[in-house]
């Protein structure tokens, strides 16, 4: 960044640490600074970075570079009238978390080279092999450090050769990013450049963000037409990210960086206030339009609550009025009569016509497509198929010209997701993507799509994103049956029951004590087995995958269906097990588990409809928590706030991390 006015190291750091602090839950077992060791305005002044890092929270580096500024001459008052630093906070993929493994990854002593990393390089062994039969020595096991080793590499050989440094930071990156292979986000730092940083991407998402509040550049403009100096010819303060939420307290003035279409990558340089962006394989700038984003400080801050996770849940009344906001067309009276969903209209004929709708997400995204599956199914009359995206590119299994492939992704950035994007595009299928990522990768590279609007969720396990996910397949549901007499009372239903739903939650969410009494009871079990059928086994899957993910707790969702086939071999006195037997079309098959469950003495807590307790508790105790009861194909949405109320409480009380739980990362943008 660059500053207006002079600025304090300390400011610094703290806009560096707040921005990690914001980007935490993405990853957070270790984290890392560089920052200007002394004013450099001229080039070629040659001083070496400062450099920290750290294993552990955030808070563990934010502490450990104070400690050091006390314990050396550092002067925290030094003031730059130009400065350029950058941060990470790492979830480890290569190599374990500890400092030497955290970014920024280094060419060595001296720090002539640093850089950043969001991705993984797939031929980094090969690179680092050359570069060790070069003598370069190693000390982390990380991917990454072959990045800043090359640098150091191509800027040797090229001042080698002149005898003078005439090689440019930008031609030093274009030379290295010619050399590697897979996805990455990078920033480069050098000692050689002062003043300068050159950011690349080729596959993982970066932001610009232009800080400058008086001189608001709104949407649509060019970035080259944006003025980046301020009237006083001082530059504005630049802010680079692989996540807005890092940088939206200081602009939400921001340039989506993409790939370069040559199939190249695109370059950023930043110099002294001018930004240049190149194509790998253009030298010439290429022009891109600016965006504001629609977010508030507020979205990303904890407010009353204790963890983003307890926001996230008790939001959801908010988040599925802010999915459905303009969506729903108004009939007579206060009913709806239709849905539009405008990223979606122009396709719904061809959606019709397919051979399969294929459904493709990871973990809580690909249970959320599994609970609106039954409604599409029957309101599309195309067969909707299912797929991890993990497995299909495993399987490289079939995806037809004639196929909707829908990806449902909550980040818009999972790798697995966006490989099978570029597997299914390949194939010729229509791609439609359903993201909460205005801007994101599978956003921008899908044919068509619908924003779920559900807010910014910052909580690693997934809540109100998955809510708002199975509302909008619904509503696509509607759209694509929208032309069907035979549907019509089924529609206009499921359209009051959107219309009603928010109501229904903020009823649900009132059995917190009741979930949270539970949770006492439950806090010691080792295992937790989760029953359910139709459109509730995705509600038994989510549910689930809550208490595994955050109160570290095992727990299997069941399809009730095949419970004769194994899973009543683990039914004892002791195994809670929570059945979801909620009125519709499954329940009287429910009620006859219930009972053989109760045979086997099991240990039951049922989830059914108000009113239905008495038809559940026949041929044995159990306990019971009655939920309101909607129409079905909205019912997973109800019966999964229990389970989320349920899985929060258990972690705190077994005193675990709620918003980053261990070994998980909200965003998995490796394979
Ligand atoms: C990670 C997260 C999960 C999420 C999954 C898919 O595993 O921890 O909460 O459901 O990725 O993420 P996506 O952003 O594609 O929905």
């Amino acid at each position: 960044f660059n500053y207006k006015i002079e600025r304090e190291r300390r400011y610094i750091l703290e806009v560096l640490f707040n921005g990690l602090r914001r980007l935490e839950y993405r990853g957070y077992d270790s984290s890392g600074i560089a920052i200007d060791a002394g004013e450099c305005g001229s080039r070629g002044s040659v001083s070496s970075p400062l450099v920290f890092r750290q294993e552990g929270k955030i808070e563990s580096l934010v502490r450990s570079v104070y400690e050091e500024v006390d314990a050396s001459d550092l002067n925290l008052g030094e003031s730059f009238s130009v400065h350029a630093g950058i941060a990470h906070t790492r979830w480890a993929t290569h190599g374990v978390p500890s400092p030497r493994n955290s970014h920024p990854q280094s060419s060595g002593a001296g720090h002539e080279f640093l850089v950043v990393h969001n991705g993984i390089i797939t031929n980094y062994e090969v690179l680092k092999e050359t570069l060790v039969r070069h003598g370069y020595t190693f000390e982390s096991d990380t991917d990454t450090e072959v990045i800043p080793k090359l640098a150091k590499f191509v800027f040797d050989k090229a001042n080698d050769e002149e005898g003078v440094q005439t090689v440019t930071f930008s031609q030093v990156v274009m030379e290295v990013m010619r050399h590697l292979e897979g996805a990455y986000a990078l920033i480069f730092k050098s000692s050689h450049y002062p003043n300068e940083l050159i950011a690349c991407k080729r596959g993982s998402p970066l932001l610009l963000g232009i800080r400058g509040e008086a001189e608001k550049v709104s949407c649509g403009t060019s970035f080259q037409d944006a003025n980046l100096l301020r009237p006083n010819g001082q530059p504005k303060e630049l802010f680079l990210s692989s996540d807005a939420n890092a940088v939206v307290e200081h602009t939400r003035t921001f340039m989506v960086l993409e790939d370069d279409e040559d199939g190249g990558v695109t370059i950023l340089k930043y110099d002294l206030g001018k930004v240049e962006i190149n194509g790998i394989h253009r030298p010439a700038s290429v022009h891109r339009a600016l965006s504001v984003l629609e977010m508030e400080v507020e979205q990303i801050m904890k407010g009353n609550y204790d963890h983003f996770m307890q926001k996230e849940i008790h939001e959801q009344p908010e988040s599925l009025t802010t999915t459905m906001r303009g969506r729903l067309i108004s009939g007579d009276s206060s009913k709806a009569k239709g849905v539009l969903l405008g990223g979606l209209k122009d396709h719904l004929k061809t959606i019709r016509r397919s051979r399969r709708i294929v459904f493709i997400g990871c973990g809580t995204s690909y249970n959320a497509a599994l609970a609106a599956r039954p409604f599409m199914e029957e309101l599309s009359g195309v067969p909707v198929t299912m797929e991890i995206a993990s497995d299909l590119l495993d399987r490289e299994g079939p995806i037809y010209r004639e196929d909707t492939v829908v990806f449902v992704s909550q980040s818009g950035e999972t790798a697995d997701t966006l490989q099978a994007l570029k597997y299914a595009k390949k194939n010729g299928a229509l791609c439609v993507g359903i993201t909460n990522t205005v801007g994101s990768a599978i956003a921008r590279e899908t044919d068509c799509g619908v924003h779920i609007n559900a807010g910014c969720e910052i909580g690693v396990a997934s809540t109100k994103a998955y809510t708002s996910q199975i509302v909008v397949m619904t509503m696509v549901a509607l759209a694509l049956g929208d032309d069907t007499i035979s549907s019509q009372a089924r529609r206009e239903a499921t359209l009051d029951g959107l219309l009603d739903l928010p109501n229904k939650v903020r009823e649900v969410l009132k059995l917190n004590d009741e979930l949270k009494s539970l949770a006492k009871l439950l806090m010691c079990e080792q295992s937790l087995l989760v029953f359910g059928r139709g459109c509730n086994y995705a509600t038994a899957l989510e549910g689930a995958l809550k208490v595994k993910e955050v109160a570290l707790m095992h727990s299997e969702g069941i399809l009730a269906g095949e419970m004769k086939h194994g899973p009543l071999a683990l039914v004892d006195e002791t195994l809670p097990i929570i059945v979801i037997a909620t009125h519709d079309a499954c329940f009287r098959k429910q009620q006859s588990v219930i009972q053989q469950l109760h045979a086997r003495k099991g240990r039951l807590i049922v989830i059914c409809s108000k009113g239905d307790t008495s038809l559940v508790c026949t041929g044995g105790s159990c306990r019971v928590i009655e939920v309101p009861q909607v129409v079905d194909c909205l019912q997973p949405v109800i019966n999964i706030v229990p389970l989320q109320l349920l899985a929060y409480h258990l972690t705190v009380l077994r005193g675990f991390n709620v918003d980053q739980p261990r070994n998980l990362a909200k965003s998995v943008t490796t394979q």
